[in-house]
């Protein structure tokens, strides 16, 4: 009787055998090797180790990249072996293509190859072979599982992650991950961060990066911290990024699929347009762009389809599409977005002029039929008060570095007054100037910038945060329609249709988005606060997200609720929610979304106290750091009822997400670390971190939530706001 050992090798060699087409021209897939050429241990020449990504049914891409002192400038041969067994005694038989692989001096060193002919739903182990002279250098042994077949009934079991600061953090989130059992894990973006320390966001101790091109950076804030723009400078943070253990263990024993959001270019961007100084300057810059996006194609294992070679000549965003789906049997089609290529600016510039309206009462009747509530009274400029108040503009506008021309025609009377109190202060009781009586008879009323929540010129704040909900409602939907959708084209034309007809056309039971930024309306309604007047709004937290995509939400929401079981998977908000995204005209058409919180970023109530502390206007508002501390209650009020949709809000931890999808249902666990714990690092006493579980879960069928009570499972019933 065949030993145990003998007879899996055995069946495994032949479930090989019978499902994969022979590679290359041989006979058998499988080969059985038990004398092997004397391998050294080589890890020090794989510094940023191996990794696999995008597995199918039949294939996966492999990576490696390696450093040789000695060879700093020449091509570099690697050998590529792939098997069933760790001890590489069940060898796939790889073709000529793909058992050997140059890693190019012009790529970093770094080396891709796309091994085909696999068998689905197979765990393989792999490794990359460096012979130097007599020597064969060999890297660690990568482990990775290609796709179950698209018609295999079976769970999936996989984890998704985002946003991995690397400054003064560690990645304590990758050490509990690497203990799973999972099929694959999926990285929603923020794999890097573009800037070496933005005390903004970042911490300014424990480990660093210092960019070896600091010349090829950009200085920020005096030179104190840089931002990457050269490829020396985004190819460096991958190589320091990657060389961390945790990252590695991950990459050794999953295959990942990932997109990218932001930072793997630049904070909040649009296209190739960064915003580190809110509209002082065009900060476009195509050649920094692409250089991000060369290090992300030479050091990801993204499949970008047979045919494709990198172009370092081609024009952005031709240079590299990113957008991709992927079926794991019959119950998984995870699709992948890129919402940062093709996107336009926000609706609200951060260079705008405050005062300026941007709808007079004409446009708003003809469009609504009447003026909004929400708009406000406002003057011509030029005319009103014989001019004296274009004069007293002009001083604070071009102080604030705008131009003339911004300050003419329409200008908010709040804005005006605002200015008028400013420079009355420093004038002689009988030269000042009086305020404009916002009551008085005659005035038109409009929405300008101002009443948008832009308070301060040349800020984040009131223009991608902090944003004036019922405003921003108004004057998304008129510039939406007067734009053809234009405004807020967040996938692009060619993307978009991809999309859907790749959402419409999936024949598998869970329809999966992997998402970049959250769908969920995320507002807050401060009416009931101790906050002043101007403040008892309702505002949007963060329109660099889909709340600034509402109109084109709405018409994507629209056919993904027909087309049913769609479940968004989100990063970026550095934070754990659990809701629905319903349309604005009926709820009840909704999509499940289930947001991940960050591997090792600052936490969302981290990121706003800091947003609060740091705006002159805000951290002068009483009772904001109270608001903040308790951000989650302000989100889930039942007084206000902003979020009925928000069934779970933890804005203050970190983490990652593992899900199991089958034929009834998708069950999201939510993994979450105290924020204290990403600043040491737990690699050498694992025990002592502490990682809590909180399981929610969605039916196919529905798509309504479901939490995890000790056992029971309550739904949460989003008009009364209760799990029941
Ligand atoms: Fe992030």
């Amino acid at each position: 009787m065949l030993k145990r050992r003998e007879f899996l090798r055995a069946t495994l060699v032949t479930a090989g055998a019978l499902a994969v087409p022979a590679c290359g021209g041989g006979d058998d897939p499988i080969n059985t090797v038990d004398d092997d050429r004397e391998l050294t241990d080589g890890a020090a020449f794989f510094p940023q180790s191996i990794a696999s990504g995008d597995p199918r049914p039949d294939s996966v891409v492999l990576w490696a990249r390696v450093q040789d002192g000695e060879a700093e400038e020449a091509d570099i041969d690697l050998e590529v072996e792939v098997a069933l067994d760790a001890e590489f005694r069940q060898r796939v038989t790889l073709d000529d293509g793909q058992a050997k692989v140059k890693a190019l001096a012009r790529h970093d060193h770094c080396a891709k190859v796309k091994v085909r002919g696999l068998a689905a739903g197979t765990v393989y182990h792999y490794r990359f072979i460096y012979v130097k002279g007599d020597t064969n250098y060999v890297s660690r042994v990568g482990r990775t599982r290609t796709a179950p077949a698209p018609d295999a009934d079976v769970h999936v079991r996989f984890a998704y992650v985002s946003c991995q600061d690397y400054i003064g953090r560690y990645y304590n989130t990758y050490l509990a991950l690497a203990e799973e059992e999972l099929d694959f894990f999926v990285h929603l973006g923020d794999y890097i961060y573009e800037t070496t320390g933005d005390p903004s966001f970042q911490s300014t101790g424990g480990r660093g990066i210092t960019f070896t091109d600091e010349e090829g950076a950009i200085p920020l804030a005096d030179g104190d911290f840089h931002a990457a723009r050269s490829l020396s400078n985004y190819r460096q943070l991958y190589r320091t990024y990657r060389a961390d253990a945790n990252l590695q263990r991950v990459h050794e024993r999953f295959p990942m699929i990932a997109t990218w959001d932001d930072h793997e270019f630049s904070n909040d961007a649009y296209g190739a347009t960064a915003t580190y100084s809110d509209g002082r300057v065009d900060e476009t810059d195509e050649d920094r762009r692409k250089a991000a996006n060369q290090a992300w194609f030479e050091y990801q294992p993204v499949d970008y389809g047979e045919d494709f070679e990198y172009d370092p000549g081609a024009d952005f965003p031709g240079d590299i599409r990113i957008y991709r789906d992927f079926t794991f049997g019959r119950h998984v089609h995870l699709v992948m977005t890129d919402l940062r290529s093709y996107r336009p600016d926000h609706l609200i510039p951060e260079g705008a002029f405050p005062g300026k309206v941007v709808l007079d009462q004409a446009r708003l009747v003809d469009e609504l039929g009447d003026v909004p509530a929400v708009a406000q009274p406002y003057v011509d400029i030029e005319r009103h008060g014989d001019g004296i108040y274009a004069t007293a503009l002009a001083g604070a506008a071009q102080a604030a570095g705008y131009d003339a021309a911004d300050v003419t025609g329409n200008i908010s009377v709040a804005y005006i007054n605002q200015i008028v109190a400013r420079v009355n202060e420093g004038l002689p009781e009988d030269m000042r100037i009086p305020l404009i009586d916002p009551q008085q008879e005659g005035l038109e009323r409009g929405i300008a910038y101002l009443d948008l929540g832009k308070m301060s010129p040349h800020s984040a704040i009131g223009s991608r945060y902090f944003a004036i909900k019922d405003t921003v409602d108004v004057y998304s939907a008129i510039r939406y329609k007067e734009t053809e959708g234009a405004s807020e084209d967040v996938m692009g034309a060619e993307q978009e249709s991809w999309f859907l007809a790749v959402m419409k056309g999936s024949k598998a039971t869970w329809k999966v988005w992997g998402n970049e930024y959250c769908l969920l309306p995320l507002a807050i309604d401060l009416g009931p606060y101790n906050v002043p007047d101007a403040f008892k709004r309702r505002f949007y937290m963060n329109l660099d997200a889909w709340d600034g995509f509402r109109n084109k939400r709405n018409e994507l929401v629209e056919q993904l609720a027909e087309v049913g079981n769609v479940v968004a998977i989100t990063g970026d908000i550095h934070a754990f929610y659990a809701g629905t995204v319903g349309l604005d005209a009926d709820p009840e058409k909704k999509i499940v979304e289930f947001v991940g919180g960050a591997v090792s970023s600052g936490t969302f109530r981290e990121l706003l106290t800091s947003q609060v502390t740091g705006d002159p206007v805000l951290s002068g508002v009483p009772g904001a750091g109270l608001l903040v501390a308790g951000i989650d209650s302000v989100f889930t009020s039942t007084e206000t009822k902003i979020n009925p949709h928000l069934a779970h809000a933890n804005s203050h931890a970190n983490g990652f997400v593992v899900v199991e999808a089958s034929g009834d249902a998708f069950l999201v666990d939510m993994r979450s670390i105290e924020p204290a714990d990403v600043k040491t690092d737990y690699t050498d006493r694992r025990g002592d971190l502490k990682v809590e579980s909180k399981r929610f879960r969605t039916l196919a069928g529905e798509s309504d939530i479901y939490r995890d009570d000790g056992g029971t499972w309550k739904r949460w019933d989003a008009s009364r706001q209760r799990w029941i």
